[in-house]
């Protein structure tokens, strides 16, 4: 039997000592939110582990975007599992977009697991972990909508330098491939208050950069009364002074009103950086993706923030292999990146997802097809983000600094505002400095220069 958890009682403080470890899949959302978890759990008495083998607790947050993000999830779970044979006092909990979709069936697939949460609930996670732990039944608990009162959740963040701040939760939109709206719910926007208390915070603390999140973030504040639009948030957060760069993630273009490019294009700290995901460089592609606009009304939202602010990148995210997307619709989305010269782009095979109406269509394309124009358009999308990186070259760029380069031990990494990846030689105490570095050579997905910045080198 399935323990029920009903109780709304406090989440009772232990004083131990626990390890937890965190996998996490899927947006930066879901990273978002496993930075809560941690908050979350600290509270009763665990702290986070990179050692799996010596967590007390494993959470897998997970992702249900496409099918293999899903099997992912089976296949570690699978593995934690001899991991819990060997230890039984170890507890497994499963939160995320899986967990959100399949609730008590998970349990059939992986019934070794003690927890399960969804995405409306993570302020429950303390109490499920301790019920599973008492009762030694599996704790599930599955909300269908966000509380009418967003709970202020504790955090621990991974990064010192950047901070995500999740600031509208949900997606209004129905796509016909998505399963977003079905396991996120609807667009629920965090009072501005908070948002800024928040920041606030993070700048006490030390941060200089936050991205501000959303699975359709260009839609914040049309649901607080009075209503707001997220380049009045942008002006607010701006007035915080040690944030240096404002970003935000990932919009949809209709959304992206032109209030919001004013912002971005006025306020100092808002970075000259556009995700703008089309999908799919098609109309009747688009028409039947239901995105709500064609491709004609993109060009004309990419000259507007090319006309307003020349110097931005802008970056996508395309779907290939859409059902009935014939050879000649999928080489209009080839010719769109040319033409737009996209400075990046997100790319996926279509994956028929449960709950979205294109899953059962007819024509659907075939696997082999799909990675064939996968591969293609990656190799188009390649080249012209080279072409977009040359532009750098022999340029000044403002660096946040990072901390060392994964690659190379001897360089630092950082980012630029348009958010390019810049590696250059200098000591480590310029981690999370602002810094200007001349470009020297460019590949398609970074840059390598080096420090040009008289507060740094000194020119003997
Ligand atoms: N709100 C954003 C996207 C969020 S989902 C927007 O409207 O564009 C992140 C990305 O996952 C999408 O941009 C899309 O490219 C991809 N995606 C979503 N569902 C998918 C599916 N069924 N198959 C393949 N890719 C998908
Ligand atoms: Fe999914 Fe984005 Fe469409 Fe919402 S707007 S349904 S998140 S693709
Ligand atoms: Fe995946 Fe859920 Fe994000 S499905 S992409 S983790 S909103």
């Amino acid at each position: 039997m399935v323990a029920q958890v009903q109780s709304k009682d406090s989440v009772e403080k232990l004083n131990v000592d626990k390890k937890v470890y965190i996998e996490t899949f899927g947006c930066q959302m879901n990273k978002a939110d496993s930075e809560n978890m941690l908050g979350l759990l600290h509270e009763i008495g665990y702290e986070q582990t990179d050692k799996l083998k010596e967590a007390q607790l494993m959470i897998l947050n997970t992702c249900a975007i496409r099918e293999g993000a899903e099997d992912k999830v089976f296949s570690y779970l699978g593995h934690w599992n001899k991991i819990k044979q060997e230890m039984p006092s170890a507890m497994i909990a499963v939160g995320g977009c899986v967990a959100q979709d399949a609730g008590q069936a998970l349990l059939k697939r992986a019934p070794y697991v003690d927890v399960v949460f969804g995405t409306h609930n993570l302020q429950r996670l303390p109490e499920l972990v301790l019920q599973a732990q008492k009762t030694k039944q599996p704790a599930v608990e599955i909300w269908q909508e966000l509380p009418p009162e967003l709970p202020e959740l504790p955090v621990i963040r991974n990064n010192d330098i950047s901070a995500w701040v999740s600031i509208i939760y949900g997606c209004d939109y129905n796509c016909t491939y998505c399963i977003v709206p079905y396991v996120r719910g609807r667009e629920k926007s965090r009072t501005p208050q908070t948002i800024v208390r928040e920041i606030e915070e993070l700048g006490q603390a030390g941060y200089k950069e936050v991205t501000l999140l959303g699975q359709n973030v260009t839609a914040y504040g049309h649901d607080l009364d009075p209503a707001i639009h997220l380049g009045d948030l942008i002006r607010m957060v701006d007035k915080v002074k040690e944030i240096k760069r404002i970003r935000f993630l990932t919009g949809h273009p209709r959304d992206l009103r032109v209030e919001i490019i004013d912002a971005v294009a006025e306020v100092e700290s808002a970075c000259e950086y556009f995700h703008v995901p089309i999908q799919a460089g098609d109309d009747r592609t688009l028409r039947r993706m239901a995105r709500g606009y064609n491709v004609d009304f993109y060009r004309k939202l990419v000259d507007k923030i090319r006309t307003r602010i020349p110097e931005s990148a802008i970056t996508s995210d395309l779907i290939v292999g859409f059902p009935g997307e014939t050879e000649q619709e999928f080489m209009r989305t080839v010719s769109l990146v040319e033409e737009i010269g996209f400075d990046a782009c997100n790319t996926a095979a279509y994956s028929p997802r449960p709950h979205t109406p294109s899953a059962s269509w007819e024509g659907q394309v075939s696997e082999n097809e799909k990675y064939e124009r996968l591969r293609f358009l990656n190799s188009v999308i390649t080249e012209v983000a080279h072409k977009c990186n040359k532009q750098y070259l022999g340029k000044i760029v403002e660096v946040l600094v990072e901390g060392k380069s994964q690659r190379n031990d001897a360089r630092l990494s950082g980012r630029t505002r348009t958010n390019k990846i810049v590696n250059f030689a200098g000591t480590e105490s310029l981690t999370g400095q602002l810094v200007n570095v001349l470009v020297e050579s460019v590949n398609p997905w970074a840059m390598r220069g080096v420090l040009n910045d008289p507060r740094y080198v000194t020119n003997s």
